[in-house]
């Protein structure tokens, strides 16, 4: 059986009781898509209700480290070296819609490097958690990325870029390039299980531009210690800056960078 830490258990015991807010206000939610106003601001007070258990939690576990949030943002510490990443609601546009596929993602930073995360899937019950050096977990079977080897095998996560965001053209390169080259691709909405997916070895694979640290802080170190890769889309660590991330097991990482590498330099010279 798969031993948690206390700091684990402090994330775990924080996300399990966000939780409960959340799937109450799921059932609604799923009433609420006839009505003519829609549950839009329903939504927003459910996640901000989920953030605001998440902080009380992790402070009075912890009360002097940093925080971020991906509601109320960032929050100092006396304790500088540690901080709360946090997004209370990952696939917020599926809960809004009653499409059950959702999560609550925590990442705990030391000294600027991720060291510990959850992610919590209500519906299914699906506790990811990762510890830097002690393995990644699903409830309390051990992770591993899938041992494909042939990208013509791979299923790929991906998000697309949605409204009025800029990257478009060069996206759907990298889709087309994707799409043509593996046995297919998934959209499912929610960059956190996405991560979670490819460290559980559901996913080969997955990329997606400009996310947010709260969106892939814990799901990064749920990947690398399930035995996979993850980088920038030119293979580099800037994945909490730029927010472009590419995750995948160990044979199909490069194969599928070079890929989508490619895709990108073609669409620049042809746009
Ligand atoms: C979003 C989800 C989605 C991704 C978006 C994110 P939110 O987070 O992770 O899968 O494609 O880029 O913003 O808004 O549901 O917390
Ligand atoms: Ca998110
Ligand atoms: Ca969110």
């Amino acid at each position: 059986m798969a031993v948690r830490s206390p700091i684990i258990n402090v994330m775990g015991n924080a996300a399990l009781k966000a939780a409960r807010g959340l799937i109450r206000d799921f059932g609604e939610v799923e009433h609420l898509q006839v009505s003519v106003k829609g549950p839009g601001e329903f939504v927003s007070t459910a996640d901000l209700k989920a953030e605001r258990t998440l902080k009380t939690e992790l402070k009075r576990a912890r009360p002097g480290y940093a925080m971020l949030f991906e509601e109320s943002g960032a929050e100092a510490g006396s304790d500088p070296r540690h901080r709360w990443i946090v997004d209370p609601l990952d696939g917020t546009t599926n809960f809004l819609h009653g499409i059950p596929h959702f999560a609550i993602s925590i990442g705990l930073e030391r000294d600027g490097e991720i060291v510990a995360g959850v992610i919590y899937e209500p519906i299914r019950d699906e506790m990811y958690w990762a510890e830097k050096g002690a393995g990644a977990y699903v409830n309390d079977r051990r992770l591993r990325v899938s041992a494909r080897r042939q990208l013509g095998e791979a299923v790929i996560g991906t998000g697309m870029p949605f409204g009025d965001r800029a990257d478009q053209q060069a996206y759907m390169a990298t889709l087309a390039a994707v799409m043509g080259a593996t046995s297919g691709v998934r959209r499912m909405g929610s960059a956190a299980l996405d991560l979670a997916y490819v460290a559980a070895g559901r996913y080969e694979g997955f990329w997606e531009f400009a996310l947010s640290p709260w969106d892939i802080a814990a799901g990064l170190l749920l990947v690398r210690e399930a035995g996979g890769y993850v980088s920038d889309m030119a293979g580099g660590h800037g994945m909490m800056s730029s927010g472009d991330v590419l995750a995948a097991n160990s044979h199909l990482h490069l194969p599928l960078a070079a890929l989508i590498k490619e895709a990108m330099r073609a669409a620049r010279t042809a746009f």
